[in-house]
């Protein structure tokens, strides 16, 4: 991949040299671009918003989810998948449109259930039949008919880590493709009063740079929808395939464009349509990492460098498993650039070590550097998805600010959170005072 420097040899994203980021902002820090964002989005509506009738295309906000976000989603005209109370309300406090939400989640809390249909969401996609109930109880409860999917496990493999895969048989999402589970529970939404059930969603895995598994699902749950309209007169209106494609993170990395997973998915759906006569249902697609992963760096000063002679040299950052624990829980990979030496050639191999109690918080093994010295600036890159998400606040680490940038101007929509912060909430019983 290649990458901007300024004149003075600093790494420049989003117009913004980074280096100077750091003087304003300081470390960690996430910096995300929202022009790779908006390139992202113009990209679905080129390839697919446009050039398919009947389709919608869900940001899912697990990615990376805030207000700035929020009002991103809804200017470049995506609706939003959410899957907890807490990203519910976030997309509530910034106005989103309630209409363009899918609601997901293999154990929603009545509570959750209620604030969603109480804010009429647009789709609850209902995971197994205890929720259906609590679902159709809250609806005729509020004098209410909330519009569902049911999300169903198609029961297909995906080539990606094995803590990613959604779609196998063996799966804690969604209703099971065997011995027809699926049937009975379309039956069932069929009877009840409050709900309105309008089809059916699959999620088959994240960061899959394979179309096989998307098209094996469809190619499945298109047979369930056929078998579903002739044994009990079920029309399903809405297809909903989840998300999952893949991006770049490292030069290992060879993400096909949007259009390669998304034609093929059309082009089984017509197939299947025509060979069942079947009506054209409204095809969904809910990419999260794919719009967003690209479009996020962070930003960390090294610190203490240590060669162990003849093994192997650390430089250690002021951050780690706390504001990026994928490559811990994953053994993922990320590629880096020293921000202020980006116009330097690498002369050696340095091993980012993290800074939290946990010797697998290992950033990135055997990068290759230039000089590196105390107070560089190291930029890892494609942290936008399911960092900041997943950030906590291990070893009583403070989570980093987020800056969005673009044309040159930055702005923090994300504050750096404070030692008050994390003692805010704690409170001393009486008898230990
Ligand atoms: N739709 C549903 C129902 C999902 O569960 C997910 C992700 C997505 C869409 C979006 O998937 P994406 O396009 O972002 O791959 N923490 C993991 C990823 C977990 C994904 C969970 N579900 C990671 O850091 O790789």
């Amino acid at each position: 991949m290649t990458i901007k420097v300024s004149d003075n040899g600093n790494y420049v994203f989003g117009g913004v040299d980074t280096v100077e980021l750091v003087k304003e902002y300081n470390t960690p820090l996430y910096v995300v671009s929202e022009e790779v964002i908006n390139e992202k989005c113009k990209k679905i509506r080129d390839t697919f918003l446009y050039k398919y009738d009947n389709v919608k295309a869900a940001y899912a906000s697990k990615a990376f989810l805030n207000l700035a976000m929020c009002k991103i989603v809804e200017r470049e005209g995506l609706c939003l998948d959410v899957v907890s109370g807490g990203e519910l309300y976030t997309a509530i406090c910034a106005g989103f449109p309630m209409e363009k939400i899918f609601f997901h989640g293999n154990n929603k809390s009545i509570d959750e259930l209620e604030l969603a249909i109480s804010k009429d969401v647009g789709r609850i996609v209902v995971d197994n039949l205890y929720e259906l109930k609590l679902v159709n109880d809250i609806g005729k409860k509020m004098e209410k008919k909330p519009k569902v999917l049911y999300r169903v496990s198609p029961g297909v493999d995906s080539k990606t880590h094995k803590y990613v895969v959604t779609g196998q048989k063996d799966s804690k999402f969604g209703i099971p493709i065997v011995e027809d589970k699926i049937f009975e529970a379309i039956k069932i939404g069929m009877e009840y009063e409050n709900v309105e059930v309008l089809g059916l969603h699959f999620h088959v895995g994240s960061q899959i740079f394979d179309n096989e598994s998307h098209i094996k699902a469809v190619d499945k749950v298109m047979g369930i929808i056929k078998t579903a309209k002739e044994s009990l007169g079920f029309v399903t209106r809405e297809l909903n395939t989840g998300g999952g494609y893949g991006i770049y993170y490292t030069e290992d990395d060879t993400p096909k464009p949007l259009s390669y997973f998304t034609d093929s998915i059309m082009e089984t759906v017509y197939q299947k349509c025509r060979e069942f006569e079947l009506s054209v249902p409204t095809v969904i697609i809910e990419p999260g990492r794919w719009i967003i992963g690209e479009a996020g760096i962070t930003l960390y000063t090294i610190g203490s460098i240590k060669e162990i002679p003849g093994i192997r040299t650390y430089a250690a950052v002021d951050g780690g498993l706390p504001d990026n624990p994928r490559p811990a829980l994953y053994g993922s990979k990320y590629d880096a650039v020293v921000a202020n030496k980006a116009d330097e050639d690498a002369v050696q191999t340095v091993t980012i070590a993290g800074k939290c109690c946990e010797s697998g918080d290992i950033l990135i093994w055997d990068l290759k550097v230039p000089e590196i010295e105390p107070g560089d600036i190291l930029a890892v890159r494609s942290t936008g998805a399911y960092n900041y998400s997943m950030a906590s606040n291990y070893n009583k680490l403070p989570r980093p600010a987020v800056v969005l940038v673009n044309e040159g101007r930055a702005e923090v929509i994300v504050q750096r959170e404070t030692y008050e912060d994390l003692v805010g909430r704690y409170h001393i019983p009486e008898h230990l005072r």
